[in-house]
């Protein structure tokens, strides 16, 4: 058979098998930042380009003295949690530092994204001794169906202290200004070195005054964001970024020395806002060069043979459609921080010509690239359903969003003050959200491969930023590739 014939071969196999790769990479990654713009809290710059959103919380902090306008909602609420904004941060960044080149027209909008979170973790981090983590009463914003613009429930800012020590949003917050610190350095270093000065000092913190904001904060945290896994990983995290952005030798002996103390039973298929196991190791196996085997290559290694579907240690599920799938809501976001991972890790595969053994199954750089694409492909709707789980892209998308903001009319249409139960019949309604929330990605279909599209049903239809961080890496990759 000529060259010719096989790939037509190989193209009618594709076909049949309804994976033809149609997806517009680059159309999607400039969406999936563009979601960022509809998340944001505080005073809208002129060039908002969601322009359904106005202000909002223009107040937030001022009852205690204190500037803590902007950052960013979590998801479909109204409440501005630090722990998972901080990751969404770090994760943004990581994006940026491994995939920027292949940005190109969507450079300055991921800038502006990450800038808009790293003003706010700035002011969160401005009071020596505090670490703000959360503002908005969680119960009383989630009661409501409201508008960010008509919010009337408290503002309540909760901080972390020496007394009341909250290591892992203080860490996590390291983090992210440490490795954001590093995308600012060719562009604005004047920025950069302030981001760089702050994650010194909170990382400092976190370490200094251990504890968790669980029990600091007790039900304010829990049950919203509660960090099941502790606090060492986002520690040893917090040091591996300043590691990346200082090469210091004090904060390459801490990873070193509290590596060891990461829970060895977790799985090694953990990699979120809460643990960040995965993520600690594939991301030191990238700092630290060694000739003798070093337990993070271990660990990460074992990372990719608890996720390849094909490996006999495998410990996450995959449905009959082929979607990564592990327990809890927003699913999603595993498909895509674990996706990224694999991606992130191929290149250090490839540089050192190794390949992986999970048990007699040979894992290569190419495998687990191909992984990462099944995943995103999925998402932009190589799915039994023939959907994407991105608002906006492609014909067939989500469509009953849980999200206030997006499914309730705009100030524009409806200037009316909608208060705490006026949006209930936009909540209940089968009618599409009247405004479109454009690259949100939600928590996504179940292991059938079923989407019911139900406002209700926020475990699939709600969209976090911490969905959506990795994904940016992931489609300027296979944009360019
Ligand atoms: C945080 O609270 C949850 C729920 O009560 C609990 O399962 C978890 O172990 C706690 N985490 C820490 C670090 O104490
Ligand atoms: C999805 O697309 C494939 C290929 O075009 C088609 O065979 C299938 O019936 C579609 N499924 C749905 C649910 O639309």
């Amino acid at each position: 058979m000529s060259l010719i014939q096989r790939l037509s071969v190989l193209g009618m196999a594709a076909m049949a098998m309804g994976l033809v790769a149609s997806h517009d990479y680059g159309a999607a990654l400039t969406k999936s930042i563009l979601f960022y713009e509809g998340q944001r809290s505080g005073k809208l710059p002129p060039t908002q380009r969601i322009t359904w959103r106005k202000d909002s919380a223009l107040r937030d902090g001022f009852e205690i003295g204190v500037d803590l306008v902007g950052g960013y909602y979590d998801a479909g609420d109204n409440v501005k949690f630090t722990f998972p904004m901080a990751f969404s941060i770090t994760m943004l960044a990581w994006s940026l530092l491994e995939f920027g080149q292949s940005l190109g027209t969507d450079l300055q909008h991921s800038l502006k994204a990450i800038q808009w979170g790293t003003d706010y973790l700035l002011k969160a981090t401005s009071v020596p001794g505090f670490v703000f983590a959360q503002v908005g009463d969680p119960y009383g914003d989630h009661n409501c169906w409201e508008r960010p613009e008509d919010m009337d429930t408290p503002r309540t800012p909760y901080a972390v202290s020496k007394e009341f020590p909250g290591s892992e949003v203080s860490a996590e917050i390291a983090a992210a200004l440490a490795a954001s610190s590093m995308v600012f350095r060719p562009i604005n270093r004047g920025y950069s070195a302030r981001l760089l000065k702050r994650a010194r000092m909170v990382f400092e913190f976190a370490d200094k005054y251990r504890g968790s904001y669980n029990d600091s904060l007790g039900p304010w945290a829990c049950p919203f964001y509660c960090d099941y896994s502790g606090y060492q990983d986002e520690l040893v995290w917090g040091a591996a970024w300043l590691l990346r952005a200082t090469k210091a030798p004090y904060y390459r002996n801490y990873v070193l020395a509290n590596i060891q103390n990461l829970d060895k039973s977790s799985s090694f298929a953990e990699f979120g806002w809460d643990t960040k196991h995965a993520g600690i190791n594939v991301l030191v196996s990238r700092l630290i060069k060694s000739q003798t085997p070093e337990p993070f290559i271990t660990n990460a290694d074992k990372f990719v043979c608890s996720v390849l579907p094909e490996s006999p240690t495998v410990s996450v599920s995959y449905s009959p459609g082929g979607l990564l799938i592990k327990p809890g809501g927003s699913n999603l976001q595993h498909a895509t921080a674990l996706s990224f991972l694999l991606l992130v890790y191929s290149r250090r595969l490839s540089k050192d010509s190794r390949v992986i053994h999970c048990g007699n199954v040979v894992a290569t750089p190419a495998r687990l690239i191909q992984v990462a694409r099944s995943q995103v492909d999925y998402i932009l709707g190589s799915n039994p359903l023939n959907m994407s789980y991105i608002v906006g892209y492609s014909k067939k998308f989500p469509e009953r969003i849980h999200h206030r903001g997006s499914s309730l009319p705009s100030i524009t249409q409806h200037p009316q003050h909608i208060d705490c139960t006026g949006g209930a019949t936009y909540f209940y309604t089968d009618n599409p959200n009247p405004n479109l929330l454009t690259g949100a990605v939600v928590g996504g279909p179940d292991i059938k491969d079923s989407y019911a599209d139900s406002r209700a049903d926020f475990a699939h239809s709600e969209p976090t930023t911490y969905i959506n961080a990795p994904l940016v890496g992931l489609l300027a990759y296979f944009k360019s590739h």
